[in-house]
């Protein structure tokens, strides 16, 4: 799958997003090392902190399923009735949840505001000296 293809699919997650409190819209699509594609979507709730993003969403879907090595997340969001959307950068929540799976310096991080016009970072460059397993092992 390529990265436009990577961030229709995210496009398309999006449109489930469910964010009453928000009204911010935000779509992921992950790709894993073998070509799988988990999707995810913000998923609020009425106590507002168990909110998760699309990001730990398609996180959570794919690891729970079995995949945990990865090769690339394309995001969208922004608000609802938004007609053109600016980048939407990770929360740092999820920078570490990424952190947890990927290789700094190879995952890469599409953050799109359609097809044609997206921005590409690595995760280190996202989130520099992480913390991550390796740094357990001493
Ligand atoms: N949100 C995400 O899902 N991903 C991001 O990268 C930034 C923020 C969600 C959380 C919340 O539902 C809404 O956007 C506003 O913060």
């Amino acid at each position: 799958m390529n990265d436009k293809e990577l961030i229709r699919v995210a496009l398309q997650a999006r449109n489930n997003s469910y964010s009453p409190y928000s009204r911010f819209q935000v779509g992921a699509a992950l790709l894993t090392s073998r070509g799988l594609v988990y999707t995810g979507c913000n998923i609020e709730n009425a106590a507002y902190a168990p909110t998760n993003c699309a990001e730990r969403t398609a996180f959570f879907k794919a690891v729970s399923e079995g995949s945990y090595e990865f090769q690339a997340i394309a995001i969208a969001g922004g608000p609802k009735d938004a007609t053109t959307l600016a980048i939407c950068s990770p929360c740092g929540v999820c920078r570490q949840v990424m952190m947890e799976f990927c290789n700094p310096k190879t995952f890469r991080i599409l953050l799109a505001k359609s097809e044609e016009d997206y921005e590409e970072f690595t995760l280190e460059q996202l989130l520099p000296l992480g913390f991550g397993p390796k740094n357990l092992e001493g």
